[in-house]
């Protein structure tokens, strides 16, 4: 435990983050936003969604050079031919997503009141598959992120429109997700927030942390560290297995990949980069 406090030392725990239960969704995306701008005024609003690259020039300039060649294309176009390869009864995912390709990511998650449950894309896609008589596919890697890379990048350019419903169930899944981002977890007593809130743009370790706005608009994204040495890893990943992956950091048991926790984090997490512009998949190192 004494390493461990000693790699934390740079960051500042003190700073208590802006967490009112009570105040509204939209008042959240005002001080949250207002929060980032205020921490980087010279930073333009939209290239807060290029995550750690809008805070710190040497990664930027080497990820301007994997975008020469970006390596999520090949997985954009595997992702348009499993779109449209009819399934078993003929039908394809167009029958469940027929506006795909004039961009849908941006609608995602949403509460669906019907079942009252928040639906994300990936999800999204499973049923589908499931509605058609397909076995689901796994949510965290391989096909998947395929499937939504295409879509997302059929999606570029839109804005993020999460619409929080203002319904008593659609609040609670909303409030659980905002009190996620904001509870310490895991050995290190550590919060989403206390890295992505409190300290962006400091180094932790080897990484420099990115700022919590603009964290959802790219996914999913290509990481070296998920294709190297990652058994059957092609470097692609979804959001929920990012979120594992830094609840790992902090020494906590990660959620399932949409899992209740995770599908209420993403509804808060993604409404409070609304209205960013999408840019995904994504490279991240
Ligand atoms: C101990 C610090 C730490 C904590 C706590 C932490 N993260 Fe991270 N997170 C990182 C680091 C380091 C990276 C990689 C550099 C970066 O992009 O910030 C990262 C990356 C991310 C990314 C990818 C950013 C991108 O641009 O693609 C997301 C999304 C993310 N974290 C969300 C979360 C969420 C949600 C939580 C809470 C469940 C959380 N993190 C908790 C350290 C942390």
């Amino acid at each position: 435990m004494k390493k461990i406090a000693v790699i934390f030392t740079t960051l500042s725990m003190l700073a208590a983050p802006m967490l009112s239960i009570a105040a509204s969704p939209e008042q959240d995306l005002k001080n949250f936003r207002d929060h980032y701008t205020k921490l980087f005024p010279n930073i333009a609003m939209d290239d807060f969604g290029n995550g750690v690259y809008a805070v710190d020039k040497t990664s930027r300039d080497q990820w301007e050079a994997f975008e020469e060649f970006p390596p999520y294309e090949i997985y954009v176009d595997k992702g348009e031919a499993l779109f449209n390869k009819p399934f078993k009864n003929g039908k394809t995912y167009a029958s469940c997503f027929p506006k795909a390709k004039s961009g849908i990511k941006q609608n995602y998650p949403y509460f669906d009141k019907k079942r009252n449950e928040v639906i994300t894309l990936e999800l999204a896609i499973n049923d589908c598959r499931k509605k058609n008589g397909e076995e689901p596919l796994k949510y965290k890697k391989g096909p998947i992120t395929h499937l939504g890379a295409y879509i997302a990048y059929q999606s570029r350019g839109k804005k993020g429109n999460v619409k929080i419903d203002s319904s008593a169930e659609s609040m609670k899944w909303y409030n659980e997700g905002k009190r996620f981002f904001y509870a310490k977890r895991g050995q290190l007593n550590m919060s989403c927030a206390d890295c992505h809130y409190n300290n962006p743009a400091k180094k932790i370790r080897a990484n420099i942390l990115s700022t919590g706005l603009g964290q959802t608009t790219h996914f999913p994204v290509y990481r070296n560290k998920w294709s190297v040495a990652d058994k059957g890893g092609d470097g692609m990943g979804t959001l929920h297995r990012r979120y594992g992956g830094c609840n790992k950091q902090v020494r906590a048991k990660p959620f399932k990949a949409q899992s209740r926790e995770y599908r209420a984090l993403e509804y808060f997490h993604t409404y409070m980069s609304n209205d960013l512009p999408l840019n995904g998949p994504g490279i991240r190192m």
